[in-house]
């Protein structure tokens, strides 16, 4: 049941400390800090020289940060969409790996993706949340993201879930393939070692709620990010849209510049997400918003510069930028939940959506 919450999106979205906790328990070696994904042994993804990642809805935005992730750990990677890829597959090759991402594992679009890689010749490998799901079992191998099952049609915890593990994933495949150095991983498993408890602390503010309600009514919500902040602002708006009926867009901070900002008016307040990367460009971007009068909401550490410049801000614990922006995205599952509970909208059971879909 929903326990002590009014809706299952919202117990599962204060799930995703222990869903993080487990989705990395026992997969990272203490004795080395190296990521031993159970059942690949070392040298698993040795020759893999070209990811293609894909999937549909939130979690082709998990796949565009993972494909961002590997990019930056210099694996060539491409995100695309399922739905896409039977007109516009890039071609795979015997060192190009092919990874589903599927919460559910029954999305028909990302079935019929795989089959298709599947019969181009590729290694396909299934990130998902269901054991036993058609697309566990027709890829070659499967990463379960442990997340718990979740009820609510908007997907939140499984995001999360496999956004991380996508980056471990990343870290994976560029130490098989490429001998990465351990640098990276350094700075990233204690980030994400002390991630669960960062959630709980962010899970206990409120904020979320009171910039929902301050907000309330706008005419549309933009959202913007850089780097692993983009895939981000993308999540931002398509769970604030599904959830409030409310128009939403999510873009990449710097092409407010080249079109968006038409839009952008007092009445469009713009949620721009602090990651770390190239910072100083996005508060650029988004001061041009301020120009154009919309309300812009930071979504920062504490002490960031973004605090004094942006009307509102919410705060997220300091983080690497490969885990800040999922911290970032936390906070803005909570604007959409307070925004549609504000709105009374049937937030587990949006209209026109199903929570797997099994039709193309
Ligand atoms: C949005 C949402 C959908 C799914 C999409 C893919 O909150 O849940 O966009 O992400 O339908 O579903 P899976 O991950 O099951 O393949």
């Amino acid at each position: 049941g929903k326990g002590e919450y009014d809706h299952f999106m919202l117990k599962e979205i204060h799930e995703q400390p222990t869903a993080l906790a487990q989705a990395i328990e026992g997969r990272i070696d203490p004795t080395n800090g190296r990521i031993a994904l159970e059942d690949f042994p070392p040298g698993t993804f040795d020759g893999v020289e070209n990811v293609q990642l894909i999937a549909c809805g939130t979690s082709y935005h998990a796949a565009l940060y993972g494909s961002l992730a590997l990019n930056q750990a210099g694996i060539r990677a491409t995100a695309l969409l399922a739905n896409e890829y039977s007109v516009t597959a890039p071609p795979v090759d015997d060192e190009t790996l092919v990874i589903a991402v599927t919460q559910s594992g029954e999305t028909a679009d990302t079935l019929s993706a795989l089959r298709q890689a599947t019969d181009a010749g590729a290694d396909t490998l299934t990130v998902t949340n269901v054991v036993g799901s058609t697309a566990a079992r027709e890829a070659d191998d499967t990463l379960f993201i442990r997340a718990g099952p979740e009820i609510g049609v908007a997907a939140t915890k499984t995001f999360s879930s496999q956004a991380v593990m996508l980056t471990l994933l990343a870290q994976r495949i560029a130490a098989d393939s490429r001998g990465a150095p351990p640098a990276d991983l350094q700075s990233l498993l204690p980030d994400l070692a002390q991630m669960p408890g960062q959630l709980e602390d962010l899970l206990a503010t409120d904020d979320a709620a009171t910039i929902a309600r301050q907000y309330q009514g706008s005419q549309s919500y933009f959202f913007i990010g850089r780097g692993l902040g983009y895939p981000v602002a993308l999540e931002g708006a398509l769970k604030f849209k599904e959830i409030t009926y409310e128009h939403a867009e999510g873009f990449a901070s710097g092409e407010l510049k080249h079109g968006p900002l038409a839009l952008v008016t007092p009445d469009t307040p713009v949620f721009a997400v602090f990651t770390g990367e190239e910072d100083e460009k996005t508060l650029k971007n988004a001061e041009e918003a301020q120009t154009r009068g919309a309300p812009v909401i930071a979504v920062c550490p504490e002490g960031h510069r973004a605090v004094e410049v942006a009307d509102e801000h919410l705060e997220i614990p300091a983080s690497d930028a490969e885990l800040a922006g999922l911290l970032a995205n936390v906070q803005l599952q909570l604007v959409s939940y307070h925004a549609a509970a504000l709105l009374d909208r049937p937030i587990d059971k949006p209209r026109n959506l199903a929570k797997s879909v099994t039709v193309e």
